[in-house]
């Protein structure tokens, strides 16, 4: 997806969506270049876009970062400025932005806001100062930003490369390493998300990811298994096979949580609701109805399903937890906004 700079006064726009790993990324092996443990492997949805305006203005002092019509401070203005400079030094400018986002997934409920929203800040903020770059790179550079965004680059499902774990020296070689590319499936499932908490979290993923990585003696053994993961996921995405997938997709997820729960002092996401929702995807499975759940970096749980059950699953989850249940499916890559003249 090569973008070009359109250079308007009102700036430029993207929109993005959120992604739910299937294979999960879970730990940095280099914090400053966001390269992870291990490759992970996810669906980008159809729901929660985040639509971000980039505005390059040579009479800023400093970026000015708009949130859902809140000006950003502290550790969010943060990470919106250290992504612009990256852009800012690649394309040999200075100029500081207005940056206006509109998210419509909660912040920091685990929810993958994070992932919309820098995938919506790179594609607006490489065309705004214009950075010609195809999909590939833009994944790269999105990475910088948040690891997971580096997915949502890409429509469908998609695998984000780790690049090699004993790579040594030379920066530029490994982060060309570390890159996401989209998936072949033959697969179009829904996922049923139940809300259960849409606060914001105690723990921020980076900081518990760090401490699971610095901690827990069962990273390790998860991050192994979760190769293997991967390598049956993408057979399972090849034959279409629903029930695979999600299996994998459960015990990888319930494994990320495992190492969590091990980390010193102990990270827990999951809560009685939490709980209360995987065993209503027991019980939908103990009837018949393949669905099978995942959790990221908070309560909320995710069931994948065949979109023909979608609305029984549904059901099932509200019933039994008494939350907001939405229906989602596999939802476009990030883009220019097509409002953009
Ligand atoms: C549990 O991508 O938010 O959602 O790279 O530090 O910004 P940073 O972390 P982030 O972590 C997402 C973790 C996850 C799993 C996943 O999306 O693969």
């Amino acid at each position: 997806m090569p973008v070009d700079a359109p250079g308007l006064d009102d700036g430029v726009t993207a929109v993005a969506h959120p992604n739910i790993a299937l294979v999960k990324y879970w730990g940095k092996r280099d914090e400053r270049l966001i390269l992870p443990v291990t490759d992970s492997l996810s669906l980008t949805l159809d729901a929660f876009p985040t639509t971000t305006t980039v505005r390059p203005d040579p009479a800023l002092s400093t970026d000015e970062v708009t949130l859902n019509g809140i000006a950003a401070e502290g550790e969010a203005h943060r990470r919106v400025t250290t992504f612009l400079d990256l852009v800012r030094a690649r394309a040999g400018s200075t100029e500081r932005a207005a940056v206006t986002t509109l998210n419509s997934v909660p912040t920091g409920a685990g929810l993958a806001s994070s992932a919309s929203g820098f995938a919506a800040l790179a594609v607006a903020s490489a065309a705004a100062y214009g950075l010609r770059l195809d999909a590939t790179a833009l994944s790269r550079l999105t990475r910088r930003g948040s690891g997971s965004a580096s997915r949502s680059i890409f429509g469908g499902f998609a695998v984000w490369y780790a690049g090699p774990e004993d790579d040594a020296g030379d920066d530029r070689a490994r982060d060309l390493a570390s890159y996401a590319e989209p998936v072949s499936a033959e697969l179009d499932p829904a996922l049923v998300i139940a809300l259960l908490d849409t606060g914001p979290k105690a723990v921020s993923s980076r900081a518990a990811m760090k401490r699971t990585v610095g901690t827990s003696p069962l990273y390790r053994p998860w991050a192994e298994s979760s190769r293997a993961d991967l390598a049956q996921m993408r057979e399972a995405l090849l034959r279409g096979d629903l029930e695979a997938v999600g299996e994998i997709a459960e015990r990888n997820a319930l494994g990320m949580h495992a190492t969590m729960l091990a980390a010193r002092p102990a990270v827990r996401y999951l809560s009685p609701a939490s709980l209360t929702v995987l065993d209503a995807v027991l019980e939908l499975r103990r009837a018949g109805i393949p669905a099978y759940a995942t959790i990221d970096a908070g309560p909320n749980v995710k069931v994948l399903c065949r979109r023909g059950d979608a609305d029984r699953v549904a059901g099932a989850v509200r019933a039994a937890a008494a939350c907001r249940v939405v229906v989602t499916g596999r939802g476009p890559g990030a883009r220019l906004h097509s409002g953009v003249r």
